[in-house]
């Protein structure tokens, strides 16, 4: 995820720099890594880029004057390549007359890279899958700016929304969008173009919506949009009424909401990248051999909070899948018990952020004694990310509110490939089994999607027990993993002191806490240990609990003991935790929303923690 802006101005306007990137700040959620602009000075193409927040750029150009009617910006959320100044974006062709921004993927970027530079001897200053398109424009460009953009693009796959300019064109911006979103801003004597709508709200209100394949030219008194057949074709224009936060957050009250609605697709990117047509996993960023797996003769896998938690669903599936013995560790105690780690330790480490410093320095340790680092982490270019051996990107795109979700999801989905991946080579896996698998997950997203229309039920269950001060959260299995999650996710929102158990621990001792009307939350996912878990909740409701249940659809004899019940799809056990958390997100949410908290910042937490 990356957010472009461009701005063509009639002739006298000098300003183009800080209107673009003034709305290159409504974007930084879209991604913050680094940030850059072209200007075209007449007829002279200018780039500035700086690694960092989109402040670090204004700095570095605050002394230049920097005068034209005409700019493209980008804030990046790297992808290829770390986020450094040459990564950032724009980025020019060889004879700098072309200067391109981009939002997504080029998929066969390797190939351009190789025959431009083979057949036009051209040299790249950047490792990003970007300059690849700048290269093609410049190699068509005779003049023609949107006549080499369609060229250019004949020879792209992949997803992507690009802007671009010219230096001999100095009153035109042209670009193009596939599966990735664009949109342009109707002004007057001044028109935009922009990844999302918060970029334009200072300036316009009314918005052409561009679709798929379409090409888009913008001078300062016109915008045409043409179709995949290079013909004009007529928009209507669409008025936006909403105001420029509630556009950023996509009309959801709370990025928190956001971010949950966003896990389908979070989740179907994580796996839909490493899996091909016939179901075999190629693993960008793990290069392990068959004889490098079989040399483990143990997993770490260490991490923080949410991330741990993640951790400790990831156990029980590579033992199970790679039959490799594995332990969880939360960082900050893993550094200082002296672990027995070697050179036959894989260390995993998972963190959204990858700045941890728990799990940076528990990395660290494993590395000076022998261990090979594996990493799974959200952010490309991250501490955690270039200190390890293997880097497996969870591909969730920028998370914001305070509180994990579907950073937390796609570290879960991260798990499986890994399990499956190891089992695989190792030849520990049965064919059976890893299809099984296969197909399961392959199912999560449209079953994630239909979840997530059960969130008025849940938003209901929350009305009626927002008030409560205590929470008890208990699961077998799996489901006590997530149980870990479920009362992270409540208690740092709305403030409701919440604990979770395995379930069969309550009765050797957390049970003397439970009185009439304790609530409990109870995970019974686990087809294997439904009925015992079935027993747990008798336990507590013999001593006058309030029992919540989430359940497979399918299992309904829970209704004869809980008092509510949060259904999730029907699949198999071992996939349920992706399921399982859902309800207990929105669940969180709705109270903390109920209670009036200040849900995408909670107090006294940070998004990073970087301290000790
Ligand atoms: C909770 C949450 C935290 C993080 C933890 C580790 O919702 O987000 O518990 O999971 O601070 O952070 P990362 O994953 O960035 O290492």
């Amino acid at each position: 995820m990356c957010g472009i802006v461009g701005f063509v101005g009639s002739k006298n306007e000098k300003n183009a720099k800080d209107i673009v990137i003034d709305g290159l700040k409504k974007l930084e959620y879209r991604g913050y890594d680094s940030s850059g602009i072209a200007i075209n000075t007449g007829n002279k193409l200018e780039i500035r880029k700086k690694v960092g927040r989109i402040a670090n750029l204004e700095n570095h150009i605050k002394k230049e004057k920097l005068n034209s009617n005409i700019a493209i910006g980008h804030t990046r959320w790297a992808t290829h390549g770390a986020p450094t100044d040459e990564n950032a974006h724009p980025h020019f062709s060889s004879n700098h007359k072309i200067a391109v921004v981009h939002n997504g993927i080029i998929e066969n970027f390797v190939e351009l890279r190789e025959w431009l530079n083979q057949d036009f001897g051209i040299q790249f200053e950047s490792e990003t899958d970007t300059e690849v398109i700048a290269h093609l424009i410049g190699i068509y460009y005779d003049g023609d700016l949107q006549e080499a953009v369609y060229k250019a693009v004949d020879k792209m796959k992949g997803a992507y929304a690009i802007g671009v300019i010219a230096d001999e064109e100095p009153d035109k911006l042209v670009a193009v969008r596939k599966d990735a979103p664009l949109v342009a801003g109707l002004g007057q004597g001044e028109n935009f173009i922009a990844s999302d709508i918060p970029a334009l709200l200072k300036h316009v209100r009314e918005i052409y919506l561009i679709e798929n394949n379409e090409t888009v030219v913008v001078t300062a008194d016109d915008i045409k949009i043409y179709n995949q057949d290079r013909k004009l074709v007529k928009r209507d224009v669409f008025h936006v009424n909403w105001d420029a936060e509630a556009a950023e957050k996509d009309g959801y009250d709370h990025f928190m909401l956001k971010e949950i609605h966003e896990q389908p697709k979070g989740l179907s990117e994580t796996l839909n990248r490493r899996i091909d047509e016939k179901g075999n996993l190629t693993l960008d960023g793990i290069n392990m051999t068959k004889e490098d797996i079989e040399k483990f003769d143990k997993v770490f896998i260490v991490a923080c909070g949410t991330a741990y938690h993640a951790g400790l669903v990831g156990k029980g599936l590579i033992e199970k899948l790679a039959g490799i013995p594995v332990e969880v560790d939360i960082a900050s105690e893993f550094r200082y018990r002296e672990p027995f780690v070697n050179e036959k330790t894989l260390f995993i480490a998972i963190s959204q952020s990858g700045e941890t410093l728990d799990t940076l320095e528990a990395l660290r340790e494993a590395k000076k004694k022998g261990a090979r680092i594996l990493s799974v982490v959200n952010v490309v270019g991250s501490s955690v990310a270039r200190e390890s051996d293997d880097v497996f990107f969870t591909w969730a795109g920028p998370e914001i509110a305070v509180a994990s979700t579907k950073a937390y999801t796609t570290q879960l989905m991260c798990m499986y490939i890994i399990g499956l991946y190891m089992g695989k080579t190792k030849g520990f896996l049965s064919e059976e089994v890893y299809n099984t698998y296969i197909k399961e997950l392959k199912e999560i997203p449209e079953k994630l999607e239909e979840l997530l229309k059960t969130e008025e039920v849940i938003a209901n269950i929350a009305k009626d027990i927002y008030k409560k001060e205590q929470v008890f959260f208990i699961g077998r299995g799996t489901d006590s993993a997530v149980a870990y999650e479920g009362s992270l996710k409540l208690k740092e929102i709305s403030y409701i002191n919440s604990f979770a158990i395995a379930a069969g621990e309550l009765k050797h001792g957390t049970i003397a806490l439970i009185e009439k009307d304790t609530l409990v939350i109870t995970l019974a996912t686990q087809d294997k240990l439904y009925e015992k878990t079935l027993s747990n909740i008798q336990e507590v409701k013999a001593r006058g609990a309030f029992v919540i249940g989430v359940a497979k659809e399918k299992n309904k004899k829970i209704e004869n003991q809980a008092d509510k019940v949060m259904y999730i799809p029907d699949c198999m056990d071992e996939v349920a935790p992706l399921l399982a958390v859902i309800p207990l997100q929105i669940l969180a949410y709705y109270i903390a929303k109920e209670r009036g908290c200040d849900i995408d910042k909670p107090k006294n937490l940070a998004k990073s923690v970087t301290v000790e």
